[in-house]
């Protein structure tokens, strides 16, 4: 955990605020690297991870950009509440959506907020003179932040900014912009669930592998529709079993029963409450787990995750 303070508060777009972030006592914030994010600990006990992006001129300080959400949980809004002068406690960076290595060629799809992780990594791949293009999709001009920032910099000729009220000429042909799967081109996305999953469901239908595929959630697809049965939770190292009932998370079973997971979004985006699993077979609820490593069934996450079998043992 980290003290740090608000050197300034800017508003970047309708409903987005960026703030710059340096270390209370004066030092450098740890370095990082493109797609990485920060949890940042809020009043009451709310956690919310936000995506760095670089400062060129201050190494050392995270700039971050908030949307303030309209059904927010809270997090959103307090956010937005403070002001340059504020203290909070952030996490070290940390990076579940890196830049693949070797890449030839890298193909960036933001979806409105979505644009701070990809921002970072054009801004990285410019300065290495690595061949990318950027698509960053607003509502509206308004919606866009970081606009200047992108027309005028480094990435401004990689850039193609799409604007959902504008003209049809500039409105985003994703299957143009994704064209035929090629070897060593990576395509990340970021943004709201629906504009990734749009994104994602184009170049799958056009045969890109998954392993060229990156995405960043900013929270996990609502599955309220999803059958939610009652299940039985072993745990292995005491021995004891636990009833998880309809309706009930399995964190806060575990909670009742005085066993501390520790957890951040608790909406299985960070994938910081994993827990083995020794046996059964976990409902992944998640977005933090690839394809393949839900497959394998030997982790779950229990803040959003449940059981597909009547028992699960767990390795807690
Ligand atoms: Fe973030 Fe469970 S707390 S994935």
């Amino acid at each position: 955990m980290i003290d740090a303070v608000i050197l300034r508060r800017q508003v970047e777009a309708q409903g987005i605020c960026s703030f710059e972030l340096a270390a209370a006592d004066g030092t450098a914030l740890p370095p990082f690297e493109p797609g990485a994010h920060i949890d940042v600990h809020l009043d009451g006990g709310l956690v919310r991870q936000y995506s760095l992006c670089p400062l060129p001129e201050f190494a050392g300080r995270y700039l971050i950009g908030v949307l303030r959400e309209p059904g927010s949980r809270g997090g959103s809004v307090a956010m937005h509440a403070l002001q340059a002068g504020d203290g909070l406690r952030i996490g070290a960076p940390r990076n579940h959506f890196p830049l693949a290595a070797g890449a030839r060629r890298s193909l960036l799809f933001a979806g409105g907020i979505g644009i701070t992780p990809l921002l970072a990594m054009a801004e990285h791949l410019a300065v290495r003179g690595q061949v990318f293009t950027l698509h960053y999709c607003v509502r509206s001009s308004a919606h866009m932040a970081f606009g200047d920032r992108i027309r005028d910099g480094a990435i401004g000729r990689n850039a193609r900014l799409h604007v959902d009220d504008g003209d049809a000429a500039q409105k985003l042909d994703l299957d143009q912009a994704l064209g035929q799967p090629e070897p060593a081109t990576h395509l990340y996305v970021c943004g709201p669930a629906g504009f990734m999953d749009w994104v994602l469901a184009g170049a799958r239908a056009l045969g890109w592998p998954e392993a060229q595929l990156h995405k960043e959630y900013f929270a996990a697809p609502a599955s309220a529709d999803a059958p939610e049965g009652a299940f039985e939770l072993r745990l292995a190292r005491s021995g004891r079993t636990l009833q998880v009932p309809v309706g009930m998370r399995v964190i806060d079973v575990l909670a009742d029963a005085g066993i501390d997971v520790p957890v951040s979004c608790e909406q299985g985006v960070c994938g910081t409450c994993l827990t083995r699993v020794i046996d059964g077979i976990p409902d992944h609820r998640d977005v933090f787990l690839t394809e393949e490593e839900r497959s394998r069934n030997d982790c779950f996450t229990p803040c959003c995750s449940r059981a597909l079998s009547p028992q699960l043992v767990v390795d807690l």
